[in-house]
């Protein structure tokens, strides 16, 4: 698409040719008809939301664009612009142009609950994100209202776009990468514009998401020098840190620019221009000295020392690069001093243990730790919850009660779930695992997530779920006063205040037993 300017199915069908795979797709060219729909709409919307910028409504954003110092050449050349606090401004301009419901639900660009469809993006400063070919696939807006809770809010992936392959401004920015021979990673769109304003070209933003694999790869496409410019306060340092590794694991030896503490890319280059930051590419930090800088350990312990060590092996053990990993651990060796040897028998004892984790088929996958009914009944709620169908969520948001839950991960999880759901309508799960920083949270909380639920009774299984959670804890004090009793009874003490105390308990466990029947009766 990018080289020969050619719209995707075309792309498919040359490769299609060039490679001998058969391409099937619809004779009425309908699949062909819907990206190109989808192409459309997203145009339509920018130019709607860069004309707001200009009308009387766009006036106090405008202002506030003065403010933080972006001119209008670079308001225009990225086509920044404003969606309106209004429900339904962009749905009744797409509406006019008679496009399919089809390709509006799939668009990214709208939400749906019980009351219906209406614009996602409200009182919002709108940055169009672009793929390679420069064309508009999304967006993400920043809150102009103070209201939201979401300060930055980006379409809901749709088929042409897809947030762990994409790097904001790289279609810009892709020959400045090249020419530079490398390139600076920030966070933020307006770190991004900043930059890119006062002529450092060579840059991508990664916006919000965790840098994948697939980032990697794309990167790697335009060179193998990378800088992370990432914000000068504790998340900044830990995601730059987090992405330096996958970087790492990528083939690419990443470099971290110190940040002036609690600055960010975008103030300080507004504040001081782009030559201090310039300047502190060449006093990079390598990855792993800038992890130890921060790890939040006492190096001068041992015992800490090999910890850190040991994390460090962890996040490089599947480094494909075999030249790089050994001079990594050559460097860890060396900085910490640890034996080399040793962290080479961690690693290979790590790797091997990998190796046989991805040829046990799996059913690792499935060994989720949750063994009490209560737990279970939490876990099974967080997938319904996660199913995505309006109506269970609905439902469950009804009669749910946090504090019933045990398991505090689950309960966060949860919370944080039903709250991104309320606001945005849909969920965000890289944002979700984001607030998680404990690796071992991360993967367990991704695992939950990828696990899916699927009952053609989800509704009766939710009323199952909630009830078992309310009456856990009763059956638990039952268990408690019993054993008092025997006790009791055993010491040949009066035991009649606990007998009673177990017959109110089991009136309690009745009570909940009925309100599930009439739960399930009602639904
Ligand atoms: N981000 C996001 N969702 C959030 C917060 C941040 O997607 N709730 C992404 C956005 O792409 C944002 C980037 O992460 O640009 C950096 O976040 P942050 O540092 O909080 O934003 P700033 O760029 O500093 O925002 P501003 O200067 O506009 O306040
Ligand atoms: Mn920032």
């Amino acid at each position: 698409m990018e080289y020969e300017k050619i719209e995707f199915i075309e792309a498919i069908k040359k490769l299609g040719e060039r490679y001998s795979i058969e391409i099937k797709y619809d004779e009425d060219d309908k699949s062909k008809q819907f990206f190109t729909r989808l192409y459309e709409i997203h145009q339509l919307a920018a130019d709607h939301f860069q004309k707001n910028l200009y009308s009387s409504t766009g006036e106090k954003v405008l202002k506030y664009l003065a403010d933080r110092k972006l001119t209008e050449d670079t308001i225009k050349q990225f086509s920044i612009g404003y969606a309106e606090d209004s429900w339904d401004r962009l749905l009744s301009l797409i509406k006019t142009k008679k496009y399919p419901d089809d390709v509006i639900n799939k668009s990214g660009l709208f939400s749906r609950t019980e009351k219906g469809i209406f614009d996602r993006f409200r009182g919002r400063i709108m940055f169009p994100i672009t793929d390679m070919s420069g064309k508009v696939v999304a967006f993400g807006g920043r809150d102009f209202t103070g209201k939201s809770d979401a300060k930055y809010l980006n379409s809901s992936e749709t088929p042409i776009y897809y947030k762990s392959n994409l790097l904001f401004g790289l279609s810009t920015t892709k020959e400045a990468i090249r020419k530079e021979k490398y390139l600076i990673i920030v966070e933020g769109y307006m770190d991004f514009l900043q930059l890119y304003q006062n002529e450092i070209y060579n840059i991508v933003a990664i916006s919000g998401t965790a840098l994948t694999e697939r980032h990697v790869n794309q990167i790697r496409k335009f060179t193998d020098t990378v800088y992370l410019a990432y914000d000068g306060d504790d998340p900044g340092r830990k995601a730059a840190i987090r992405a330096g590794y996958q970087l790492l694991r990528g083939g690419i030896s990443p470099q971290i620019i110190p940040v002036p503490e609690e600055s960010d890319p975008d103030s300080w280059v507004k504040e001081k221009g782009p030559k201090p930051l310039l300047q502190s590419v060449k006093k990079a930090k390598e990855l792993t000295s800038f992890h130890m800088e921060h790890c939040g350990l006492d190096l001068s312990r041992p015992s800490h020392r090999s910890q850190l060590a040991k994390e460090i092996i962890s996040e490089i053990v599947n480094i494909r690069d075999e030249i790089l990993r050994r001079y990594t651990v050559k460097q860890i060796s060396e900085e910490l001093s640890v034996d080399e040897d040793s962290l080479l028998r961690i690693l290979s004892a790590q790797d091997r243990k990998r190796k046989l984790r991805k040829t046990a088929e799996k059913p690792e996958l499935a060994v989720i730790p949750f063994t009490s009914s209560a737990e279970k009944a939490q876990f099974e709620l967080v997938k319904l919850i996660t199913s995505e169908e309006l109506e269970i969520i609905s439902f469950v948001k009804q009669y749910i009660n946090l504090n019933s839950f045990t398991n505090n991960l689950l309960k966060n999880l949860t919370n944080a779930l039903l709250t991104q759901y309320e606001k945005d309508g849909s969920f965000n799960f890289s944002r979700i695992i984001d607030i998680y920083q404990k690796k071992s949270d991360r993967d367990l909380v991704s695992r939950i997530l990828l696990e899916s639920s699927s009952h053609s009774d989800a509704k009766e299984v939710a009323v199952d779920c909630l009830i078992t959670l309310e009456q856990y804890p009763i059956k638990q004090s039952i268990s408690e006063q019993r054993l008092r009793l025997r006790e009791l009874e055993k010491n040949g003490q009066d035991s009649l205040s606990t007998i009673s105390k177990v017959v109110e308990l089991q009136e309690q466990l009745k009570n909940l037993d009925s309100k599930r029947t009439e739960l399930l009766n009602n639904i």
